[in-house]
């Protein structure tokens, strides 16, 4: 091999290994995209990404794998749904762009697709009919002899969820055809929500104290894959037709008669569908979809350009992805300059700090754009968004503006790089209390439960079944109670009188709806007998970060009362000895970092923190609270029930202020709730399986509540996903998604015979 042939083969490695990042870039947001309906990229990223893959596609055709994302349709597949094998492959579009002005003509890609058509079928002006690429999630619809049989998503093209019964809910989509429908036609489609729809059902969202949707396909994705079927009849959601799947009736030839044929069974259908023929005419109807898309209340991001006649279509035939006789124009979305004046902090009802970008005022499709989100720190740092700078906002999907990137050479000489957390000077702008970052996430947060930035969608918490059970003071009327100043924190709702919370106004100032005497009488009956509520109802009721139902109980468990946990010794012992077992573990003098000590000196030190540290756990270890156990090695391990980051986060809330005034008030209030399962000794823990917590997956030879059963008796935990905390994954045959997870994060598998082991005490 020569030095030239090694650089060509360097430069293939390089290129190899950039398409295997793609790869698995693309196929994580896909998956985030479909399945989750929560992508982390926009669509414009995405599709830069993809066609990146294409490049290298095309110059290597060797790197293409029937795994390759340019293969494949995404996946939306849902647990939870009886999956249907489509009859025919529900399949994608290839996507042509439009370019900006200074790259030639802007519909080059436009230009290149109907030439490539008309050679491919040997005419010089192919007849195309070009309608608006809606914005929404693809559903096929199974009419048999005129009734409808079944409802399904894509899903991986070739197997979809049955989402019948939720797509039921959309009254425009007939149930029957009328007389004369064919004996088989699949029509297939997009479900979508409209634009007036989603902002009414966003600001209600937010009155109850539940998070937005991000954008309406987002919203119509997260409804049609929810498996409670009367709350997605609350949802707004529309239906328009633009396909055939399988089809058995009079013949069909043309685009139109299609049409014509959803209209005879009243299945409402995509419009404006512009019939064309020559690319100046194509061009033309691209253009005009372009002007009408923005007036149809809809979410729409291009043209659909397809192959008028059936029988050409077929002839065209499809690749394993998508069809040949169309494409998808992609409209470039509307952008502008403009001043980045300041960035705000918003605290949203969930206590997340979320930065805005104040502009100076701009022009954007059709509306004016002086707000755009700013999402949260690492975004900020990944754009080098700076304040005084210029920047390019863009609004995508024609809802929510954001910005591109900034126009650097703009860049006022003093523009500093910006923290949001030395912005507020580390404490909420709303409360002022310490903001902190939970584990692993970007987010800025504000957990106090006294922040009236807060109050509504905690004092929903604080009603619900699971916490204080006071059904109707949550949701809306928390809001209520908040707006009008009746409460600013979720204590406050005992201070309220039968007649303050019967005149409490429901409606508008125009629109008065009074919450009544009755509701308010009931209210009050419900805080009262929450007064009585046993330790872990309210403990949950606090809503503490990471101390959610279950460690509640746990909590309580261990201690007697509320008053007790506040100033609990059980707490800090567990603090301090998980410090001094960290600090016993380094002072080993086998282990490398020690090498060269003094080793007399370091046992000797070794053997006092260790009589020191059994002195400490002895009374809680009789108890069954705690154990110090020897962990191979000449190390120490201390096996805590509650988890190390549940205990300092308990201890740090009643130590903070905002914790202190709970406490306070509650002692105003005469309330100290009891445990309910609390006792001298946790037996439980004294068990095989204390400190251990364990998944099952797979198939078992018992029911899993059984073996869930035998694990907690035994003093361990059974939880439902798999941790960096979980200590065994139990796997029967199957169980594949829990079984990858176990495998990437070093979490050890066993078989049942094992559980059953450990589970008489002996060593697995
Ligand atoms: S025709 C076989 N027409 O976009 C694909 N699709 O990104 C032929 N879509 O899977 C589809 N509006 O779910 C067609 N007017 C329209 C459309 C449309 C939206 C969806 C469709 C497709 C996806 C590809």
């Amino acid at each position: 091999m020569d030095l030239f042939d090694f650089a060509e083969q360097q430069a293939q490695q390089t290129e190899r290994e950039r398409y295997d990042e793609l790869c698995r870039i693309i196929n994580r947001n896909n998956e985030l995209y479909y399945a989750k309906a929560q992508p982390e990229i926009t669509d414009a990223e995405y599709d830069a990404l993809y066609r990146e893959l294409e490049q290298i596609e095309a110059s290597h055709p060797d790197f293409v794998t029937p795994s390759s994302p340019t293969q494949r349709v995404g996946n939306d597949l849902t647990e939870g749904f009886r999956k249907i094998t489509h009859p025919r492959p529900m399949l994608s579009i290839d996507d042509i762009f439009e370019h900006k002005p200074d790259k030639g003509e802007t519909d080059a890609e436009l230009i290149e697709f109907y030439t490539r058509l008309s050679s491919a079928l040997g005419q010089t002006e192919p007849q195309v009919v070009i309608e608006p690429k809606i914005d929404g999630c693809a559903v096929t619809l199974m009419y048999r002899d005129g009734k409808l049989e079944y409802a399904a998503t894509r899903g991986d093209g070739r197997t979809g969820d049955d989402i019948t019964a939720n797509i039921s809910t959309i009254a425009a989509i007939p149930q029957q055809l009328p007389a004369g429908a064919p004996s088989v036609l699949e029509v297939r489609g997009e479900v979508y929500m409209p634009a007036a729809d989603f902002d009414k059902l966003n600001e209600q969202r937010d009155a109850a104290g539940l998070p937005a949707f991000a954008n309406p396909r987002n919203a119509t994705a997260g409804s049609i894959k929810l498996l409670d079927t009367a709350e997605v009849a609350t949802r707004p959601l529309a239906f328009l037709a633009h396909g055939l799947g399988m089809y058995e009736g009079a013949p069909l030839h043309t685009a139109e008669d299609f049409t014509q044929l959803l209209k005879d069974m009243g299945i409402p259908c995509n419009s404006p569908i512009i019939r064309a023929e020559g690319i100046e005419a194509v061009r033309q109807a691209v253009k005009d979809i372009d002007t009408l898309r923005r007036s149809l209340g809809y979410g729409t991001d291009g043209a659909v350009i397809k192959v008028a006649d059936f029988a050409r279509r077929e002839s065209l035939g499809t690749t394993a992805r998508a069809p040949r006789w169309a494409a998808a124009f992609k409209y470039l979305p509307e952008q502008k300059e403009t001043i980045l004046r300041a960035i705000t902090i918003q605290v949203g009802r969930t206590g997340v700090l979320t930065p805005v970008a104040e502009l100076e005022p701009v022009q954007l499709s059709g509306t004016t754009v002086s707000r755009a989100t700013l999402h949260n720190q690492d975004e900020i740092e990944r754009k080098d968004i700076r304040i005084g700078d210029t920047v390019l906002v863009e609004k995508s999907g024609e809802i929510i503006p954001s910005i591109v990137h900034v126009n650097k050479d703009k860049r006022p000489a003093n523009a500093a790089p910006y923290s949001l957390f030395e912005a507020v000077g580390g404490v909420c702008p709303s409360c002022g209390e310490p903001i902190s970052q939970e584990d692993g996430q970007v987010a800025w947060r504000c957990t106090n439960f006294t922040c009236t930035a807060q109050a509504a969608m905690r004092t929903t918490y604080f009603c619900k079944r699971e916490a204080l059970d006071v059904e109707n003071l949550g949701g809306t009327v928390a809001e209520a109670l908040v707006k009008n100043g009746y409460i600013s924190t979720p204590l406050d709702l005992f201070k309220l009188s039968v007649e303050q919370l019967g005149a409490l106004n429901l409606g508008t100032d125009d629109e008065v709806r009074r919450f009544g005497e009755k509701n308010a009488t009931k209210a009050l009956e419900a805080l009262n007998r929450a007064r009585a509520l046993p330790l872990d109802r309210w403990l949950t009721a606090f809503g503490i970060s990471s101390i959610g139902v279950t460690t509640s109980r746990e909590v309580a468990t261990y201690h007697r009362d509320l008053q007790q946990l506040a100033h609990s010794e059980y707490l800090s012992t567990l603090i301090r000895l998980e410090e001094d077992v960290n600090l016993y573990n380094t002072l080993n003098p086998k282990s490398r970092g020690n090498k060269g000590a003094d080793k007399e000196a370091l046992e000797l030190q070794r053997r006092e923190l260790k009589a020191a540290m059994e002195q400490q756990a002895e009374p809680y270890e009789k108890r069954g609270f705690l154990s110090l156990l020897p962990d191979g090695n000449n190390k120490l391990k201390l096996s805590n029930p509650l988890g190390s980051v549940s205990t300092r986060k308990l201890q740090a809330w009643f130590d903070s202020g905002a914790g202190q005034q709970v406490m306070s008030t509650l002692n105003e209030l005469g309330i100290n709730p009891i445990s309910a399962s609390y006792s001298e000794t946790a037996t439980a823990s004294n068990g095989p399986l204390a400190g251990l917590t364990f998944v099952l997956t797979g198939a078992l030879s018992r029911p899993r509540p059984e073996f869930e059963r035998m694990i907690t008796e035994a003093g361990g935990k059974a939880t439902g996903s798999v941790t960096k905390k979980t200590s065994y994954l139990v796997a029967g045959e199957g169980g594949g998604s829990k079984r990858d997870k176990a495998v990437k994060l070093n979490v050890p598998i066993i078989d049942e015979e094992t559980l059953l082991t450990l589970l008489k005490g002996e060593q697995a």
